[in-house]
């Protein structure tokens, strides 16, 4: 595919099954995550794959958390929890690993984090492979940055769920530029 074709085409697929694409497939989505705008070339992420029985303890994990917020969560609330990482084959966790810096702020670091992340999803898409990222609740709860071995001062960008594309994809709308860019 050509770089524009996907840049300017590129959509989130939500349906997502196995197989888990190839290994060279998979390589060349981590590979891009380095060619991010990123000052200082600090690299200021890391990234954690889940797959396989792996998803069923990340499921537990958000189950655990969601009790420490709510004692009385239903059976019905458990099992939907437990079942979010099985939405595909891979989740693959962009960690923003900012590091001290007297000109660039964390904050500038995590968003090199979170252009690595649409790398990645650029270069699934260019590859005819499933992505969408994904966040909620879970991203930001204590108990399960700390379950995925996170230190203090590191955050969940993304959980980008990768995997073969099983449904239908979207019809995309054209944005009207004009409302977007002005002259200044
Ligand atoms: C930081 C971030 C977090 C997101 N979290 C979620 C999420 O938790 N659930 C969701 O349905 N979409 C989430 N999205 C949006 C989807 O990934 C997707 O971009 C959106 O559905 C629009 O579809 P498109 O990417 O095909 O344009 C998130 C996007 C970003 C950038």
């Amino acid at each position: 595919m050509q770089a524009l074709d996907a840049l300017h085409l590129r959509s989130s697929v939500p349906k997502l099954g196995d197989p888990l694409p190839a290994p060279e497939v998979l390589q060349n989505i981590y590979q891009a995550a380095f060619r991010a705008a990123d000052h200082g070339v600090l690299r200021p992420w890391r990234f954690l794959l889940v797959k396989g029985k792996s998803r069923e303890r990340l499921g537990q994990l958000f189950v655990e958390a969601a009790l420490t917020d709510n004692p009385e969560l239903s059976d019905q609330q458990k099992l939907k929890l437990q079942a979010k990482p099985l939405r595909a084959p891979l989740i693959l966790i962009t960690v923003s690993n900012s590091k001290e810096h007297p000109k660039v702020p964390a904050f500038e670091q995590d968003l090199s984090a979170a252009a690595a992340t649409q790398n990645m999803l650029l270069a699934a898409f260019a590859q005819n492979v499933g992505a969408m990222w994904r966040t909620g609740p879970m991203a930001y709860h204590p108990v399960v940055k700390k379950g995925l071995g996170l230190a203090a001062h590191e955050k969940i960008i993304a959980f980008l769920y990768i995997g073969t594309i099983t449904g239908g994809t979207k019809t995309l709308t054209e944005p009207d530029l004009s409302s977007f860019f002005q002259d200044w």
